[in-house]
């Protein structure tokens, strides 16, 4: 299988309709929409994963103001008719080596407690637990804050 990691930093029509449906599945209404897809393309960093000639997962990216060396993942997925298949673990990993040669130092990430297959898929690249945080996205929406150091 032909995978292969890409930036996109504008998006045809046919890409903003097909990512935002993509969003709209997995997230529903936390999915990042038409409106707010090209500007993490042009001012944050957008990146999506190919299987051959398909896109099957897609990772969005806003970085700290406060230190530039820090970023923050909004958004990691992979299509479901994809998933289960290492392609999480590979776009991860994918990702991870790219912001290093980057010089980022620190990625983090917030997760649903309930959701073991991506907290597994993190804790697996080496990212830990740095807090828990009751109410991050309103009542009800706790998530762990989680972080990755990729100083050497
Ligand atoms: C989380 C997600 C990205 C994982 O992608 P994937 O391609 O299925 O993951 P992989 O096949 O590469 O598996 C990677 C690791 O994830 C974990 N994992 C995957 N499926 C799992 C499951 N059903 N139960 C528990 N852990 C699981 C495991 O740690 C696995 O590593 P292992 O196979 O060595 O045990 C994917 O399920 C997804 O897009 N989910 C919906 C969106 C989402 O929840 N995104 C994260 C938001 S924070």
């Amino acid at each position: 299988m032909a995978f292969r990691i890409k930036q996109l930093k504008r998006l045809n029509k046919k890409q903003l309709l097909f990512l935002e449906k993509k969003e709209e599945e997995i997230f529903h209404s936390a999915g990042i929409n038409r409106y707010l897809l090209p500007v993490f393309a042009k001012y944050g960093k957008l990146f999506v994963i190919y299987k051959d000639n398909n896109i099957v997962g897609m990772a969005e990216f806003m970085s700290d103001w406060g230190d530039i060396k820090k970023v923050y993942l909004v958004g990691f997925s992979v299509f479901s008719e994809y998933q289960r298949h290492g392609v999480g673990k590979r776009f991860l990993s994918g990702l991870i080596e790219r912001l290093k040669k980057e010089n980022i130092e620190k990625i983090e990430l917030t997760v649903d407690l309930a959701n073991k297959k991506a907290f597994n898929l993190y804790l697996n690249a080496g990212f830990v637990k740095k807090e828990f945080s009751k109410d991050e996205y309103g009542p009800g929406n706790d998530r762990y804050i989680m972080e990755l150091s990729l100083k050497e």
